[in-house]
């Protein structure tokens, strides 16, 4: 166990603000790992051309070294330090989307280790918008690969209550800094083919990459249900992710059938003696009669579901519920990237009702 520095940004404190980045940077720079916040989830971070701190990202997460990371950047430019073929494509989308939650796959240089693309002849790219990222990055002078700082497997961290709980004693630093916003991964662009083609839905939906490149298509094996036979071309998209400790399921069809159906079922549960958490929205959660009943946001905001859901799936795990039921969401916007995360974090058990 090492000791791991907790560094809380504030407002209005310009210098000892200043000397948790410099502090961050340093440790980044002698190799060492420190989470921090983005507007998406927290990542964890390390220099992204240093071999031995990647080996020690993949290590404190216990992450498959086959699953890449993605690298974080604060300059547009830093494209073409990184990548031998910065298309037409890539530009229009940094233009339009950078700073922000949109991670495009590029054919690599030489200069990126095969040990963070999983051996792959390309790298994924993002530069976030969220000030404590862009800053530390600024201020550490490295380019900084970052996955979700979350141990492999659990859902993503939106607090750094989160990280601590996960990567406590095993990473040199925590940010802390609690304005993580969209609460679900950025969306992932592959621009290293003909087609671009999205391989990890997210807050930039492909309606928008449409507008701004005419044809965007979405990796078969994302949508909605893995098919057996069909491999993710995200790596990491093909490992069991997201999930509470919990049994979760996903209870779709009319509202009323839903409800009823949850209610029924958490009953059952609780007389068998087992506690049980249900995810409901603002509109429904007065309508459940039993169960640690938690909303999940409003039916009427993706973006509000997509902020807390994993959040609620850690806090269900602390209050130790051995079943969990989930009203199922819209898809629109955000919705498609929360309910590709929901089914994954529920193995596929959808029960239509
Ligand atoms: O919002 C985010 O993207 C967060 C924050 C920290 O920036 N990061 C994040 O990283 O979600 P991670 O490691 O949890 O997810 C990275 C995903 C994985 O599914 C990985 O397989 C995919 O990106 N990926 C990375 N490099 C790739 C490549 N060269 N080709 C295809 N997929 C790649
Ligand atoms: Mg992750």
């Amino acid at each position: 166990m090492m000791e791991t520095i907790i560094g809380k940004i504030q407002k209005d404190q310009e210098k000892e603000n200043r000397l948790i980045y410099e502090k961050a940077g340093q440790i980044l720079r002698s190799g060492g790992l420190v989470a921090f916040p983005t507007e998406t989830v927290y990542g964890l971070g390390g220099d992204a051309l240093d071999e031995k701190a990647s080996a020690k990202i993949y290590a404190a997460k216990g992450r498959p070294s086959d699953n890449p990371l993605i690298v974080h950047i604060a300059d547009q430019k830093d494209l073409y330090e990184l990548s031998c073929d910065v298309n037409e494509k890539a530009l229009k989308l940094a233009e339009k989307f950078w700073p922000g939650p949109l991670t495009m796959i590029l054919k690599k240089k030489d200069i990126v280790p095969n040990s963070i693309t999983g051996g792959l002849g390309t790298v994924a790219i993002r530069m976030p918008s969220h000030p404590v990222a862009a800053e530390l990055i600024r201020t550490s002078g490295v380019y900084i690969a970052a996955p979700s700082a979350n141990t492999s497997g659990k859902p993503s961290p939106t607090k750094a209550e989160h990280v601590i709980n996960d990567l406590s004693g095993k990473i040199d630093m925590i940010i802390e800094d609690d304005t993580v916003d969209i609460g679900v991964e950025s969306t992932i662009v592959d621009l290293s083919e003909e087609i671009p083609t999205i391989l990890r839905p997210g807050y930039i939906t492909q309606e928008m990459l449409c507008e701004v490149l005419g044809e965007v298509r979405i990796d078969p094996a994302i949508e909605g249900s893995l098919k057996p036979g069909v491999v993710p071309k995200a790596p990491g998209m093909k490992y069991k992710h997201y999930a509470p400790n919990a049994d979760l399921a996903i209870v779709e069809g009319q509202m009323e059938h839903v409800i009823s159906y949850i209610n029924d079922a958490a009953a059952k549960k609780e007389a068998q003696g087992f506690s049980v958490g249900i995810m409901a929205t603002d509109e429904t959660k007065n309508l459940y009669h039993t169960g640690e009943i938690r909303s999940v946001g409003s039916r009427n905001s993706e973006a509000s579901v997509a902020h807390n859901l994993y959040a609620l799936l850690r806090e269900f795990d602390q209050m130790g519920v051995q079943y969990i039921y989930s009203e199922s969401f819209s898809t629109n916007n955000v919705g498609q990237a929360v309910m590709n995360r929901l089914i994954k974090a529920a193995g596929h058990t959808i029960i239509e009702v």
